[in-house]
């Protein structure tokens, strides 16, 4: 299936490793010309032939900064990947009273306010070429007992938000789409220094045990993590025109974590 993407110019944030990478091959396959924001450039992402962008964008001027130079690389911008979040959310099992004011700002800064300062420079641009825009949120935004609490309480706040912007904005011309992921295969859960060694710790077994045990005792139909690549083409799709009829949707991509209808 032809994307319709191919020409179009796009940012995407948190892009050296995991999804963030992830979409930016995805973009590449459909003839986007891609530019990135993260703290560093991995080998993988260099390979990649990304225009790349460096810069913390949980501090408050460096969306605007990042936003700025892609700009003035492209010229123009269709397409915007808000992917940058998680962090170091706190011990696994940590409870409200874990967590002080420095804690939840972290997380909000990365989960949310990112994205918020991401979207405010990006829009003139967006508003301009009638573009789409995804905010990658978490399943743990519906459940947030099960994840920390700020991680949770911020991700839903971004799908507030997103909905919000794609109320005020698509009536003219940019789409506003959130995706959800359920527990995907990237450093979070691989690395070394990571929530998923951090959790594996906690219940003292191996990492390789609690990625393998996981998504069963998670209710995950597939039983096995999301890869990465599965929320790249999922992305891909919602910022096509082929997605014109979407908007203010979130697009949970879960296998089958959630049990509501
Ligand atoms: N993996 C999961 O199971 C899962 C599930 C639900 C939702 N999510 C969400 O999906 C998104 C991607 O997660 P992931 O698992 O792919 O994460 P990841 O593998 O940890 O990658 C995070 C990316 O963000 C960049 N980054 C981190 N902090 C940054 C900062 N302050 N400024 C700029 N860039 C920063 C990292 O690059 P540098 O270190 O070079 O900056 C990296 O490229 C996040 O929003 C996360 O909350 C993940």
């Amino acid at each position: 299936m032809d994307l319709q993407l191919s020409g179009k110019t796009a940012l995407v944030t948190g892009a050296s490793k995991g999804m963030g990478l992830e979409v930016v091959r995805v973009l590449h396959e459909e003839g986007v010309r891609v530019v990135t924001a993260s703290r560093t450039i991995s080998p993988a992402l260099a390979e990649t032939g990304a225009v790349t962008l460096t810069g913390d964008l949980s501090l408050p001027d460096v969306p605007a900064r990042i936003v700025t130079d892609a700009l003035g690389v492209t010229g123009t911008l269709d397409i915007l990947v808000n992917n940058v979040g998680g962090g170091d959310t706190g011990a696994p099992g940590a409870g409200f009273l874990d967590f002080g004011d420095e804690a939840w700002s972290s997380t909000v800064d990365l989960n949310l306010y990112a994205a918020v300062r991401t979207t405010r420079a990006a829009l003139p641009a967006l508003l301009d070429s009638r573009g789409a825009v995804v905010n990658v949120s978490s399943d743990s935004a519906r459940r947030p007992q099960t994840a920390p609490l700020p991680y949770g309480a911020a991700k839903a706040a971004l799908n507030a938000v997103t909905k919000g912007l794609s109320e005020e904005f698509g009536p003219r011309g940019v789409r506003f789409n959130t995706v959800s992921p359920s527990s995907t295969r990237t450093a979070l859960w691989e690395g070394k220094q990571s929530f998923g060694a951090d959790l594996a710790q906690a219940m003292n077994v191996t990492q390789e045990e609690l990625i393998a045990a996981l998504p069963s005792q998670m209710g995950m139909l597939t039983n096995r993590f999301i890869e990465p690549r599965e929320i790249a083409t999922t992305i891909a799709y919602l910022v096509s025109p082929l997605a014109d009829s979407v908007h203010g949707a979130n697009w949970v991509v879960d296998a089958g974590v959630s049990k509501t209808i």
